[in-house]
Formats: structure tokens, C-alpha cells, sequence
């Protein structure tokens, strides 16, 4: 095999963020920048580790591309197998699968997730470990480290593969296979979830359901999953093929992203059940006819009904939700008798607290949810879950909604995002706020007395590693809270995102409107941080 030794420079921008390594396409194709990244991956690993490794992205510009160069110098770095998905598909749930499935050393996944594709659009790689998750922190930090130094890089010449033609080809040492993963991950779920109950709503036809893929990856999987095999009507999976700029939308399932879905579900003719995937398929949203439910709250709901679905007989083991995420679930873990873990934002916190059966569900309130099953979250399976209950209670969303905010109160809860802020201003806001904190606690703010204020942090009970600077956190009397982050998934400016919540125990007030009711609120989070002195914003860019 014919190995070369190109010489590189180091990038100093590539530390990877809350997920991997996010940047405009324009950087990724800056000679040496992707080969850089890759073998910095791949020198992080032992010579020994180096056996199958899975390649596949979210299909967005670019995606192509990368594959090849990535196939080639995973040969010439010795690895002994490489599994690459069909057209260079594979949805970051279902390479946890995989990963999981094949004892694979590990996986490259190329997706910028929910962030717009396209030639002007991003792009993004993020290594996944054996156990099928996120690289942890030490490990992306020991990358960066690599890539601060790195001189070469190695890759073989090489004819390209065709990513569209299943099957095995030699390359150099080492086996190339395309696979398609989407029966893979569609019998996965189906050992999960009761299908035969699920198939009765759709029966009649009298049950409607929506999935908007927004053109990106969960299209083929969707389709299999729900038309195919669960019986819903053909067309119930709307923007179901995968477009390399996701049809110039921006693939984030939430009320403003996702609206053609949401104007189909708060319409006249709403079906009974609308969801959503994002560009890699691990976000979710769900909504009921004319009704949303949070990410947070869909956490709740699914810690408190666990039992009730096949895969998950013994019920709750303990559960886990990300720092800002509301402390919705953490009700339902108290009346549970379970344990719940607060972590900073990122699934690759989760982790540690799966392999150790600490916990078997998790979630973000950044429409993330997942269980054991993988080391990812997972749109689809949220999804399916949702269905899964839906036949179990035979209530509409609305109700089970209900029901469970009678029996554990309700948590009023939104995100406000202000976007592509100046990187510098934001930072100062950060600071700012991160210095006055010791003088506001005990303090009243409109009326308000802030009981508790810190920066996050924490300390992973499995391997003790710490992580600092997680959020500034603001804690009321009543229970309320507002946190502030700066996002680390973001390639232009910086993203400042406000988390407010409001716990309301008395089911009379649970009809009301969310961001009516967190008035206040807002109006205490705008004074507390100055967001628009410093963001020069009147309003959030966008609010989920
Ligand atoms: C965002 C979300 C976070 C999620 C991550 C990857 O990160 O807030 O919960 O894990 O995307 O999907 P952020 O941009 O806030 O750092
Ligand atoms: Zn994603």
C-alpha cells in the first residue's frame, strides 16, 4: 500500500465544542484543515485500538468528499475495516448503534447537526467512542492538543469507492463495506417498542401523524420506520429526502425552524401527532394537535411512563438532564424514588452515568432525548416512544400533557437565543454578570429574591473528572431560575442563550400562556445581564 507523508502546519481554531468540530464549509476546505483534524483523531487512538471504524455523515455538502479523504487515511493509519454508510449516510443515532453493534473502535460522524448546510452553510466531524458516544472531554481535549502540533498527516493513493453501491472493496490493507444502516436501526427499534400496539392507531386510519424530516437525515429512516412498518399512511414522512443544503432550510425541529409542520398542527385539519427530526437525526420535537410539548417536559413524561414500554420493563433506574434543562423531570425522579443527575449542557456527559447504569434515560431541553439503548440521543426513538405511549394511555397528547402536569405541577419553561451576537460583548456580558454574582445573592430584583446564584460545575461521579464554567445559574424563591450560557456549537459571533423557568404547582394555572407567565422573568433576566447593552438586541433571535 502506498502510503504518503504530506507535511501540515497546525490550526489553532481547532478545539472541538459542545459536539465535535463545527465550521463554515470555506474552512473545512482549506488544504491540510480536514486531513489535519482526522489524523489528529486517529494519533490519539493506540496503534493496537485501531481495528473498525464507521464513517458516514448527515448527506450535507461536502459530506462526500470528506468520506474519500477520510476512507484513505484511515487505511493508511492502519485501521483494519472501515464500515461506510450508503451515500454516505448514517444518522448520529444509528452510529451509536453500529458502533455498539460491530465493537467498532469508533466512529467519524460528519454533521454540523442542526446548523444550515449548503456551500455558504456548515460543516462539522465528531469522533465517537467504542461505547458508541461523543468523545469525553478528555479525550477532544487530547485532539486539540494533537492539533496544535501536528507536522504530517498520512493517506493512501487510492481509487474513490462509490458510497451509493453496497458491498466490500479492498483498499490498500484494509476492507471497505458500504452498509446501509436504516434496517439495521428500524430492528433496533422494534425490539424497543411495542410495534403491534403502535400499528392499531394507525389501523383505522383514524390516527394521523406527521414527521417532518426537514430534508435531512431521518427521511429514510422515517420512512421505513412509520409508512413501511408501522403502517401509517404513505406521505405521513413530509421532506423525506436528504438534500445536501436541506432544501435551504435550517434543519432544527423547534416552532420556529420546523414550521410548515407546526402550521399543519396548530391548523384547522391538525392530525393527532406531529414530530420532528434535525440534519442528523438525534433532536426531537413533539406536538399534539393545536398543543407543543417541551423538550423538558417530554423528559418528564417519558421518566414517569418508562414502564409501560417493552425494552424498558423494570422501569427507571435513574435519570439525567443537562444544567439549564427544567427541573421537570426532577419531580417525577423524587416521587420515582430514583436519582437525578444534573450535568452540563453536551450529551457526552450523559456517558459516564449510562456505562455505569447510574441512569437509563436522559435528556436536554434542546429537544435531545434518549435512553441506554445508545450513547446518543435519538429523534426517532423519541418519537416512536411518544407513539408507543399514545397507544398504551389511548389519550391525545393534550391529555397526557395534562395529566401529568395534575399530578407533578408544571414547569413554564423557554429558551430566548439571541444569535451571531459580537463574540467580545458577549463574553464582557458573561464576566460582567459573573462578577457580581456573590453581591446579588440574597438580593431582591423586582420583588424577586434570588436564593442562590453560581457558575455551574461539576464532577462526574463515575471517573471524577471536572467540568468548570457550565453556566451562570440563578436561583429563586419560588424555584424559579435563570441560567445564561454562551453556545458552543455556533461558527459565527457567539450565541447567548437565557433559560427561564417557572414551577407552578397549582393545576389551575396550567393552561396559561408560557411566555406570559415568565414576564417577569425576562423582564429580571434582561436586568440582572444588560442583554441589550451588551448584545445591542432589542429581542431574542429566536425562542423555543
Ligand atoms: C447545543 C445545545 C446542547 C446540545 C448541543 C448539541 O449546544 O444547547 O444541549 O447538546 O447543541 O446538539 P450549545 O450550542 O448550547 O453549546
Ligand atoms: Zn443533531
Amino acid at each position: 500500500m502506498n502510503i504518503q507523508q504530506i507535511s501540515s502546519t497546525p490550526f489553532t481554531d481547532q478545539k472541538p465544542g459542545t459536539s465535535g468540530l463545527r465550521k463554515k464549509v470555506d474552512v473545512f476546505k482549506q488544504a491540510h484543515y480536514l486531513e489535519n483534524f482526522v489524523q489528529c483523531i486517529f494519533n490519539s487512538l493506540g496503534d493496537s485500538d485501531k481495528d473498525i471504524l464507521i464513517i458516514g455523515g448527515d448527506g450535507r455538502f461536502y459530506n462526500r468528499q470528506a468520506i474519500q479523504v477520510i476512507l484513505k487515511m484511515a487505511v493508511a493509519s492502519g485501521f483494519r475495516k472501515i464500515l461506510v454508510g450508503q451515500s454516505g449516510l448514517v444518522s448520529t443515532p444509528a452510529m451509536s448503534a453500529q458502533i455498539r453493534k460491530y465493537k467498532a473502535t469508533g466512529g467519524i460522524i460528519l454533521s454540523a447537526s442542526h446548523n444550515p448546510g449548503g456551500p455558504d452553510g456548515d460543516f462539522g466531524i465528531k469522533f465517537n467512542t467504542q461505547n458508541g458516544g461523543p468523545a469525553p472531554e478528555k479525550l477532544t481535549d487530547q485532539i486539540y492538543q494533537n492539533t496544535l502540533t501536528i507536522d504530517q498527516y498520512q493517506i493512501i493513493e487510492a481509487a474513490d469507492i462509490d458510497l451509493d453501491q453496497l458491498g466490500t472493496t479492498p483498499m490498500g490493507n484494509a476492507e471497505v463495506e458500504v452498509i446501509d444502516t436504516v434496517a439495521d436501526y428500524a430492528d433496533f427499534m422494534q425490539h424497543l417498542f411495542d410495534f403491534e400496539r403502535i400499528k392499531t392507531l394507525f389501523r383505522t386510519g383514524a390516527f394521523q401523524m406527521s414527521f417532518d424530516a426537514m430534508h435531512a437525515i431521518t427521511g429514510p429512516y422515517a420512512k421505513e420506520l412509520f409508512e413501511r412498518r408501522l403502517g401509517a399512511m404513505v406521505g405521513t414522512v413530509m421532506n423525506a429526502e436528504p438534500l445536501e443544503d436541506f432544501g435551504g432550510g435550517h434543519p432544527d425541529p423547534n416552532m420556529v425552524h420546523a414550521h410548515e409542520l407546526v402550521e399543519q398542527m396548530f391548523g384547522p385539519k391538525a392530525p393527532d401527532f406531529g414530530a420532528a427530526s434535525d440534519g442528523d437525526g438525534d433532536r426531537n420535537m413533539i406536538l399534539g394537535r393545536h398543543c407543543y410539548v417541551t423538550p423538558s417536559d417530554s423528559l418528564a413524561v417519558m421518566a414517569a411512563n418508562l414502564h409501560h414500554i417493552p425494552g424498558y420493563r423494570n422501569g427507571l433506574s435513574g435519570v439525567a438532564r443537562s444544567m439549564p434543562t427544567s427541573q421537570a423531570v426532577d419531580r417525577v425522579a423524587e416521587v420515582m424514588g430514583v436519582h437525578c443527575y444534573e450535568t452540563p449542557t453536551g450529551w457526552k456527559f450523559f456517558g459516564n452515568l449510562l456505562d455505569s447504569k447510574k441512569i437509563n434515560l436522559c435528556g436536554e431541553e434542546s429537544f435531545g432525548s434518549g435512553s441506554d439503548h445508545i450513547r446518543e440521543k435519538d429523534g426517532l426513538w423519541a418519537v416512536l416512544f411518544w407513539l408507543d405511549l399514545i397507544a398504551v394511555k389511548q389519550q391525545s397528547v393534550a391529555e397526557i400533557m395534562q395529566d401529568h402536569w395534575r399530578r407533578f405541577g408544571r414547569h413554564y419553561y423557554s429558551r430566548h437565543d439571541y444569535e451571531e451576537v459580537d463574540k467580545t460583548r458577549a463574553e464582557e456580558l458573561m464576566s460582567t454578570l459573573k462578577a457580581r454574582q456573590s453581591e446579588l445573592a440574597g438580593q431582591a430584583i423586582n420583588g424577586y429574591k434570588i436564593t442562590a446564584c453560581d457558575d455551574f460545575s461539576y464532577t462526574d461521579p463515575v471517573d471524577n473528572s471536572c467540568s468548570e464554567n457550565q453556566g451562570l445559574r440563578f436561583l429563586f424563591e419560588d424555584g424559579s431560575r435563570i441560567v445564561y450560557r454562551l453556545s458552543g456549537t455556533g461558527t459565527v459571533g457567539a450565541t447567548l442563550r437565557v433559560y427561564l423557568e417557572r414551577y407552578e404547582p397549582n393545576s389551575e394555572q396550567h393552561q396559561l400562556d408560557t411566555q406570559q407567565t415568565l414576564a417577569l422573568l425576562i423582564k429580571i433576566a434582561e436586568q440582572l445581564a444588560r442583554i441589550k447593552e451588551f448584545t445591542g438586541r432589542e429581542q431574542p433571535s429566536v425562542i423555543t
